[in-house]
């Protein structure tokens, strides 16, 4: 009988230096979200294009794409929380969305349906995660800007792990240059 092939769940993502990690987490202490299960501080991101289950074939067709990818570095500015309300998500998030990071997905997005991704119709709004399952917030939170300088972008590998999930970087791809 075959085997049955392998499949990582892969995204692409922003991923925080210690530093900005640090500093997300600081708001996430401050966040009103009784019950609701927090993001675990290693795994705070931006999820820029969720591949979902890959073969190492798809894998090697979207690492290829992103190391095509030539896109200048931006800064963004964490500014506020938020909450999608069907997943009951509470998320903390920029004042505005760069002009760079939307090429960015696009980009990515573009270039992935040649590796079997299917575009996401939804419109993109970048947000880190917070808590999961949580209830509606009172209020936003407007917080001291956290300012993030992106100079690279990840592909991130999704594993069950007893008790949640984790995320583990597999690969970097510099902005402002081909990566090597
Ligand atoms: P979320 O944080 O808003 O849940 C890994 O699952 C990452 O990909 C998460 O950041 C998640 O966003 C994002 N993601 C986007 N679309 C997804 C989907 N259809 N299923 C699971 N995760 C998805």
């Amino acid at each position: 009988m075959q085997e049955r092939e392998r499949k990582q769940r892969l995204f692409f993502a922003l991923w925080p230096d210690d530093d900005v990690r640090r500093r997300i987490a600081s708001v996430a202490v401050r966040v009103d979200a009784p019950g609701g299960k927090p993001q675990a501080v290693s795994n705070l991101h931006i999820t820029l294009v969720f591949l979902g289950a890959m073969s190492a074939e798809q894998r090697a067709c979207a690492e290829a794409c992103a190391q095509g990818i030539v896109q200048a570095p931006f800064t963004l500015s964490l500014t506020h929380t938020g909450f999608f309300p069907k997943p009951r998500v509470v998320w903390l998030a920029a004042d505005r969305q760069p002009p760079e990071l939307l090429a960015l997905v696009e980009g990515l997005g573009a270039g992935l349906e040649r590796c079997g991704y299917r575009s996401e119709k939804r419109p993109y709004h970048a947000h880190i995660t917070l808590f999961r399952k949580a209830p509606r917030p009172r209020a936003s939170l407007q917080i001291e800007p956290i300012e993030w300088r992106v100079g690279q972008f990840c592909l991130v590998e999704s594993v069950s792990v007893e008790g949640g999930v984790e995320y583990r970087v597999l690969r970097e791809y510099s902005l402002g240059r081909r990566s090597l």
